[in-house]
């Protein structure tokens, strides 16, 4: 590795505020990845799929004027349809990759990036060493090469860099994209295809006058979290979704930093969830509002088809409670302060060149009606039969696993701890093959007071059943704003936990054993160290 890309480095570990020990840290990291990092195609693995991808540093016109220079992931099939990577030129999100349950796929990760860096399927089931956890990372020049079937059901997946101490600021280059995974199930049923089913990623970003990327990190940001000034939708700014008047299949995933949404459409239209995380609801659940935290996904049955021809209607954020630090019942319509007058000079695009409060009332997705329709779809009574997950098979039914959420001293902990490289605690250690109770615990037992801040919390390996939710009474009127739009019934492994909140889950630790990260989501939150292994075996 040459002089110049040690110097690239040492600019991120700036950049990121890190002390001399977090560096030493890292190279111990990059020792352990030296041994671990897979760098051959196996031959007993008979790859259905065989994909490139090259991430490289790449000018993309993002507005008009200067382009804009991220880091984009470019995708090459090698073998299999050509379909099943789709490069969304004019964007900086990594390219969609569109794969069937029970593909062996073989994914070659080219990293020509002037830094060291992983990628992580998220909410993908695959063996450990092939989950990019942050000790796989590659430096330049280097080569990962995953190999792993498809074990997932039909749903919305993503993949994004997972490296050390540096997953927000890549993430927000331009490292990360979706997954599409289709199966038999969800082909036999009559959901719109094709045109009318869309991905719709909400990611909020900054840029400068001149088209550059602006990421603000400095002690308040990594607290809240990273908020931008503008949204963007499918990495393109001002975006407006045209389309005919039918109805649609929307595939959102919030790929923010620290944003959540409370999504609503202006007109007053309720908003129906046909999938979650782990893919398709047993049957279609409808809500005033749909809360969307960071990581997760959820698919929308959107019907335009009683719209005339030229109705425009937004999908908004609207205000809720408990998004600050300090939490309870004043909380939420002040959570973005801390990021406004903080995000310095305007800029000569869209953006307010302030942050967009957390918790205030802004557009998301524009919908233009464009078009007569000549074909429509009807909304599934039933969508998908779904295996509940039962207590009576928990291996500790008793006595869930509780992880502690807690904000102190400037630091993000569970259970007390930040994350460290092979740092597996008794308590961390869950056999194989066994299902789990579980539980995040955010300040459910504490007295006011205590900072409290929603987390976003994701666990890797098999999706997981929520069970219940319990609110310590002082936060109940601010979690009020906020439980409509919650949806527990389906597949998970991403969850949003609110200031006062224990929510309780059953968890599936099968077939791989090995490190499998559990982690805030929330991505300042996960570099600070809110983010820990267990070790499954
Ligand atoms: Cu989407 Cu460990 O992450
Ligand atoms: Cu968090």
């Amino acid at each position: 590795m040459g002089h110049r890309i040690d110097k690239q480095r040492r600019k991120f570990l700036t950049y990121a505020g890190m002390t001399a020990v977090t560096a030493a840290s890292y190279s111990s990291l990059q020792a352990a990845a030296k041994t671990a990092v897979n760098r051959k195609a196996s031959a007993d693995f008979k790859a259905d799929v065989e994909i490139e991808l090259t991430q490289e540093v790449a000018n993309v016109a993002i507005f008009k004027g200067r382009k804009t220079r991220v880091w984009k992931v470019f995708g090459k099939m090698l073998k299999g349809a050509p379909d099943i990577v789709n490069n969304l030129p004019g964007s900086y999100l990594a390219p969609t990759l569109n794969l069937q349950k029970g593909q062996k796929v073989r994914i070659y990760l080219k990293n020509n990036l002037p830094a060291h860096s992983i990628l992580h399927w998220h909410g993908l089931h695959v063996p450990a060493k092939m989950d990019g956890n942050p000790m796989y990372a590659i430096s330049h020049g280097e080569t990962f090469v995953y190999e792993f079937e498809i074990l997932n059901r039909a749903g919305t997946y993503w993949y994004h860099a997972h490296t050390h101490s540096v997953t927000a600021k890549q993430v927000y280059s331009g490292l990360a994209g979706l997954i599409i995974v289709s199966d038999e199930e969800e082909q036999a049923l009559a959901l719109p295809k094709g045109l009318y089913d869309l991905p719709i990623v909400i990611q909020d970003r900054s840029f400068d006058a001149v088209n550059q990327l602006r990421y603000v990190n400095h002690m308040m940001q990594r607290m809240t979290g990273f908020l931008g000034d503008q949204i963007m939708i499918n990495g393109q700014p001002n975006y407006v979704l045209p389309v005919e008047n039918r109805s649609y299949r929307l595939r959102l995933l919030n790929g923010s930093h620290s944003r959540i949404y409370k999504l609503a459409w202006d007109d007053g239209t309720p908003i129906t969830v046909i999938a979650t995380d782990g893919g398709l609801l047993e049957k279609p659940e409808t809500m005033p509002y749909l809360m969307l935290a960071p990581a997760e996904r959820r698919e929308l049955w959107v019907d335009f088809s009683t719209k005339p021809i030229g109705t425009e209607l937004t999908l908004r954020s609207i205000p809720f409670s408990g998004a600050s630090m300090h939490g309870g019942m004043m909380g939420g319509m002040g959570g973005g302060m801390m990021g406004r007058g903080m995000m310095g000079r305007r800029r000569g695009n869209m953006g307010s060149g302030r942050a967009l409060p957390l918790a205030g009332d802004y557009q998301v997705l524009r919908v233009k009606v464009v078009k007569q329709a000549t074909s429509d779809d009807e909304l599934p009574d039933g969508l998908t039969p779904l295996t509940r997950l039962r207590m009576a098979d928990a291996a500790n039914s008793g006595k869930a696993r509780t992880v502690e959420l807690s904000m102190r001293h400037m630091s993000a902990l569970l259970n007390g701890r930040s994350y460290k490289m092979n740092d597996v605690k008794p308590d961390e250690v869950v056999p194989v093959n066994t299902l789990q109770l579980m539980a995040f615990d955010n300040g459910y037992h504490r007295s006011m007071g205590m900072m409290a801040m929603p987390h976003p919390m994701h666990l890797h390996g098999e999706q997981f059943q929520v069970i219940k939710r319990e609110v310590n009474p002082r936060y109940q009127a601010a979690h009020a704003s906020v439980s409509e739009g919650l949806v527990d019934s389906g597949w998970k492994d991403t969850v949003l936990v609110m200031p006062g909140e224990k929510v309780t889950f059953l968890k599936p630790f099968n077939d791989f054993s090995g490190l499998f990260m559990y982690h805030c989501h929330n991505l300042e939150h996960e570099d600070m160290g809110m983010m820990r292994d267990f070790l499954i075996k």
